[in-house]
């Protein structure tokens, strides 16, 4: 992993970003990392060593929070994440049968692939009551199908919300 010396610039930043969190902040670490991702859409290497140093703690700590949450990433998401939910709820109406199609959806549609990732599960949106639920750039689908969410990444892609 690099250090924050690797990077002068992104050090900077990084600890402009969670310098007041710290200082104000019981038990910053994951407002920190949540703060850089929201900044560059992922946590770059060097930001670990960079909030460890300003909460005063390991990086070892710092890397143990950001490995346990699954919505912290090392690198930069697709431009319009699909993420369908996987949990019993939209299980029992169909999320599997969707996560499959959406595959194949993707399989034929190499942009629409590049474009959302495919698919990142997700457990549980809140919205079981429309399952299947699906999450398109941060918005939510309810009863979700193949046609909806297409139609929601097309929306995304021409600057309409979803
Ligand atoms: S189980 Fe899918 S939204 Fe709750």
């Amino acid at each position: 992993m690099a250090r924050e010396q690797d990077s002068p610039e992104l050090g900077a930043a990084v600890r402009a970003l969670v310098a007041p969190l710290a200082a104000t902040e019981a038990g910053p670490v994951l407002l920190c990392l949540q703060k850089v991702q929201e900044h560059f859409g992922y946590v770059p290497d060097g930001a670990v060593a960079v909030i460890a140093d300003v909460c005063n703690i390991t990086r070892a700590d710092v890397h143990g929070v950001f490995s346990y949450y699954s919505d912290l990433k090392q690198a930069p998401g697709p431009a319009v994440p699909v993420r369908i939910c996987a949990a019993e709820a939209c299980q029992a109406v169909g999320a599997r049968a969707l996560a499959k199609a959406w595959r194949e959806q993707c399989e034929g549609d190499p942009q629409l692939a590049q474009d959302t990732g495919v698919d990142e599960p997700v457990y549980c949106l809140g919205n079981c009551a429309l399952g299947p639920a699906a999450l398109v750039n941060g918005e939510l689908v309810g009863r979700a199908d193949v046609p909806a969410l297409v139609g929601a990444v097309a929306a995304v892609r021409s600057g309409e919300s979803s």
